[in-house]
């Protein structure tokens, strides 16, 4: 027996009302059998020429059409706001939630019985998710794929890993400026997005530890010919999760969402996974704590040696088995019976998924770093917890008393940071305050603030760092991020002052400022917030309404889904 189809309430009636959706529909020479009761999936499409990841969508999205079409279904791409690391100002996590709001309201409001996310630079993935995840439709997402492995005089090169690396050694004077911006056209020189294990490819495996997507989404590169493969592969198969009524929230179970923590210690993934499904998970009602990720991810082996925890790129990640082998190689670790978008479990997906290369994806016997996931420190500095990404992390410096070396915000950082007559040493604490989500707006990727000139020219090249932000997951080094509550919410980062002592011990999980109680609240009687970026617009709803860090930066009023009910008509 067929499940009654949302879609039929607009292309059933052979009424007045009936008439319009289908007439105006046919204008682009629909025949009238694709309107006979079968299932319209809608592809939910990031394309931009401004997302330069997810420039080669269209093409995905035919590969889709074609799937969808041949499983009997009625495919309509529609487009949402997409959202372009490399080019939006202030930051694109400022959007993340609006286009949350833009996917989940354009699929409610239109005649969908499924949905094909298209999903690829960092943002993209867990703002369509999201969306999705309030209506919770039968849902699949494919991931665009990462780019082909840089190459640049005769050795690879990551994206975003590299350029900080470069960019550092042309300010201590190691690098030219002509061999600087020769590697600019030797980076990313294919489609696809950033091929490090960066926010990107971390989120694109978590979209299959999920089950979300297709087994090998995470890894396939996108001018892989095997990636349009998948994607014809998706669209017939999201026909039939709506006729087996396989919505979304049948997917991501706080199973799921454990196999995606899990996985993400295990690839050494980015720590911009934890307010991405932190937020997933509220908006499907499932309870999961920023705790989860210390408790269930902290001590997985670090087994994927990609930068910028390892050596080698997403191309040969994929070479090497992808995600199928590291979950393989996972075993009881993973809740195997956790149901998958194409009706398998992940254990059944994963069971003989071989690796081609134990340098690249290595055994929990002999991994990479003993941990990958994130550690969650509490103390007086972040009384609702900040993280930091040992494996990213200098071991010399996971413990740690330091003398602050404070920044009031971004600009105050970039004016001083190269002051040759800036206070600061090898063993300081450098300090940002006012780069998280109410403070900047957007909590930025500035976390991993650059070193001071001096420093580097001296021979450093880590050091603790500490701020409300949050860093690109192609980064690196002994960074505290999500600092919450963040110093423009009035948590302790804002009475931090040049000179304080921090002591940061990871293996106790304790960040604390060594500041008498009775100075901090007279700190506290003269502090003030700083002035909003402005007071208009979205940016007005997003400072008003964000959450913190903790949990998730999502809108308080985003929590918890709506479904997908069928709203009144306009005619
Ligand atoms: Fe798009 Fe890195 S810039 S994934």
């Amino acid at each position: 027996m067929s499940l009654p189809l949302r879609s039929t309430r607009w292309f059933g009636p052979k009424d007045k009302v009936g008439f319009i959706h289908r007439s105006w529909m046919k204008n682009q020479g629909h025949p009238d059998h694709v309107f006979d009761g079968r299932p319209v999936i809608g592809i939910c499409n990031t394309w931009s020429d401004l997302t330069p990841c997810n420039a080669h969508f269209r093409i995905i999205a035919e590969r889709v059409r074609r799937g969808v079409y041949e499983a009997g279904g009625f495919p309509v791409e529609f487009p949402v706001m997409s959202l372009g690391e490399p080019l939006m100002r202030p930051t694109t996590m400022l959007f993340r939630n609006l286009v949350s709001m833009d996917v989940e309201e354009t699929i409610r409001a239109n005649p969908l019985d499924g949905v094909i996310l298209l999903v690829g630079c960092d943002k993209t993935t867990p703002a369509l998710l999201m969306g999705a995840a309030s209506c919770d439709l039968p849902t699949l997402a494919i991931s665009g794929g990462p780019m082909l492995n840089g190459r640049f005089r005769g050795r690879h090169i990551g994206s975003g890993t590299d350029v900080y690396k470069f960019s550092d050694e042309v300010r201590a004077g190691t690098m030219s400026e002509e061999e600087f911006l020769e590697a600019e056209s030797c980076m990313n020189r294919s489609t696809g997005h950033c091929m490090t294990m960066g926010t990107a490819s971390t989120m694109a495996s978590v979209v299959e530890a999920l089950g979300l997507g297709m087994p090998g989404n995470a890894a396939i590169p996108a001018a892989d010919a095997r990636r349009m493969k998948l994607a014809h592969e998706a669209g017939r198969r999201v026909v039939e999760m709506v006729r087996e009524d396989l919505r979304m929230s049948r997917i991501v179970t706080r199973k799921a969402l454990e196999n995606a923590i899990r996985v993400v210690g295990a690839i050494g993934g980015s720590t911009n996974s934890v307010v991405h499904l932190l937020a997933i998970a509220g908006r499907l009602g499932v309870d999961l704590s920023l705790q989860d990720w210390d408790r269930l991810g902290c001590d997985i082996p670090c087994i994927v040696n990609l930068m910028p925890s390892g050596r080698y790129l997403m191309e040969d990640f994929y070479y090497a088995g992808g995600l199928p082998a590291v979950i393989r190689e996972l075993g009881g670790v993973i809740h195997r019976d956790a149901l998958t978008v194409n009706g398998k479990t992940i254990g059944e997906n994963t069971a003989d998924a071989p690796c081609h290369d134990r340098d690249v994806i290595r055994t929990l016997a002999a991994p990479l770093t003993p941990t990958g996931g994130l550690a969650v420190l509490k103390g007086n500095l972040c009384p609702d917890g900040a993280i930091i990404k040992p494996s990213a992390a200098s071991p010399e410096l996971m413990r740690h008393r330091g003398r602050a070396v404070v920044f009031e915000n971004i600009e105050d950082l970039h004016d001083r940071i190269d002051d040759p007559d800036l206070d600061v040493e090898a063993g300081s604490v450098l300090v940002l305050k006012n780069c998280g989500p109410k403070g900047y707006p957007g909590m930025a990727e500035v976390g991993n603030m650059p070193l001071p000139s001096k420093l580097l020219q001296q021979g450093v090249t880590d050091m603790v760092r500490i701020s409300d932000a949050r860093m690109s997951g192609t980064a690196f080094g002994t960074v505290v991020l999500h600092t919450a509550p963040e110093a423009a919410a009035g948590g302790t980062l804002a009475l931090v002052q040049d000179g304080d002592i921090i002591e940061l011990d990871v293996g106790e999980r304790r960040l604390e400022l060594d500041v008498p109680e009775d100075e901090l609240i007279r700190r506290r009687t003269r502090w003030s917030p700083p002035e909003p970026a402005t007071d208009r617009g979205y940016c007005r709803l997003y400072v008003d309404h964000v959450l913190q860090a903790d949990r998730g930066v999502d809108f308080d009023f985003l929590v918890g889904g709506s479904g997908a009910p069928v709203a009144r008509d306009s005619h």
